[in-house]
């Protein structure tokens, strides 16, 4: 039988973060995750960090590897009728700006934060189950090496992403969800070739939407919108730069360096939220809770504000032993989520193919774009989104 005062659910950004911040308070926690620490590592997901996210990194003592070798990006550019448009971020927020770091890269560096803390994080835990949630002494069973255990604690972070047992093991009549699942997924590659522009380029194409991204100067990330159930296996590489490169404008087109790619998969679609995001002892944070489309950026940097908030509500419980964060919790991460989930519906529905759109609403997405590199008013809205919203 083991202990602790905080039991996380799931060893991705979200789960490792608040582990960090919660240590650093003198919090106790063990983090379980059912894939091996290598399996969480490849998988190649976010890329853009906004402030808020480089700022608790940097609380957690992260800041160090990602201000030396991340990006900062001051703009991104729109792609449509075979022209390129900047929009400049940071003349348009006061200054602000985004990092372009991996997430592979953030989890490194707060895995590493984890292990030499010294606190427990049990990989390749099995079968989790979630115990006596709406009473003060929540237990976690998991089996591990063949033997099945019991961790006690006094409270559970669902950090366990999308597909986790946190959320679902709430009753339904206690959980409210919306969800839109959109009729396309992205197909990414990984290649280490440099990126075809110095800012990430967003493609509004007859064809698809297209998006340029980077992990590096020297290599890059590439996605094209594809059909839901896409078999990658089905995209050679010289398949994939063909289609990349019709869906740019000539200039970014001419800019693309091929090569052979190291990873390539697909990545559907989904806005989701589920509310609130508390049952009892268990509170919801990250992919667990809410999804959105990757179009905006949000997901990575919605994980790492929930678990902000959730780790102050959890100090001012243990050093005031006052329950009133932990009941703000749910609402103040929640305000913050939806907007996030309309900037990434909006940017999604701005820059897709959807194939019942018909003529009208091409020509409304055209005149959309257009109104958006034409309007200073327009452009603002787009980048104080971009960059990350307060609350
Ligand atoms: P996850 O990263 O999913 O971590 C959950 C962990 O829990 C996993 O390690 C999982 O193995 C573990 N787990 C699951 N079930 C269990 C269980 N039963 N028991 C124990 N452990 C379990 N976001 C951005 O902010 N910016 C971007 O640029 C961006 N780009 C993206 C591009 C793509 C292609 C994709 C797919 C996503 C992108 N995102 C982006 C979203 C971002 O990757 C996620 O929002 C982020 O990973 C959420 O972190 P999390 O810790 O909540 O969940
Ligand atoms: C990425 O680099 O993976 C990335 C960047 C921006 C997005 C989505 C994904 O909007």
């Amino acid at each position: 039988m083991m202990r602790t005062q905080v039991a996380i659910i799931g060893a991705g950004p979200a789960g490792l973060l608040l582990g960090q911040l919660l240590h650093g308070r003198g919090i106790d926690t063990v983090v379980l995750e059912r894939r091996s620490a290598e399996y969480v590592l490849s998988r190649i997901r976010a890329g853009v960090l906004e402030n808020i996210t480089v700022e608790l990194l940097e609380a957690v003592g992260c800041g160090k590897r990602l201000h030396e070798e991340g990006l900062v990006h001051g703009g991104i550019d729109l792609s449509f009728e075979g022209r390129r448009h900047r929009i400049d971020i940071r003349a348009l927020t006061g200054g602000r700006t985004v990092v372009v770091y991996g997430q592979t890269e953030v989890t490194r560096d707060l895995m590493e934060a984890r292990r030499a803390s010294g606190a427990t994080t049990l990989y390749e835990a099995d079968d989790v189950s979630l115990h006596n949630l709406d009473a003060k002494n929540p237990k976690v069973e998991f089996t591990r090496e063949g033997r099945r255990e019991t961790l006690e604690c006094e409270f559970i972070a669902g950090c366990d992403g999308f597909h986790g047992v946190s959320r679902t093991s709430i009753p339904a009549s206690s959980l409210r969800t919306y969800e839109r699942v959109y009729p396309f997924g992205w197909l990414g590659i990984l290649a280490d070739v440099p990126p075809c522009h110095d800012e990430l380029v967003y493609a509004n194409h007859e064809r698809g939407f297209a998006l340029c991204s980077m992990r590096s100067r020297t290599r890059s990330r590439y996605y094209v919108q594809c059909a839901a159930d896409e078999d990658p296996a089905a995209w050679s590489d010289e398949r994939f730069w063909g289609e990349l490169k019709r869906r740019l404008d000539e200039k970014t087109a001419a800019g693309v360096v091929t090569g052979p790619s190291i990873e390539k998969s697909v990545a559907p679609l989904r806005s989701f939220v589920a509310e609130p995001l508390r049952f009892g002892r268990l509170f919801l944070a990250g992919d667990a809770a809410h999804i959105v489309p990757p179009t905006g950026a949000k997901g990575l940097n919605l994980a790492a504000s929930d678990v902000g908030y959730l780790s102050e509500a959890l100090v001012e419980f243990y050093r005031e032993r006052s329950e009133a964060a932990l009941e703000a919790y749910s609402a103040r991460a929640l305000a913050r989520v939806w907007k996030a989930e309309r900037f990434s519906w909006w940017m999604t529905s701005l820059l897709h193919r959807f194939d019942d759109q018909g003529d009208f609403n091409r020509k409304i997405q055209l005149a959309e774009l257009e109104y958006l590199v034409d309007s200073r008013a327009a452009a603002t809205a787009l980048a104080e989104n971009y960059v990350g919203l307060h609350t």
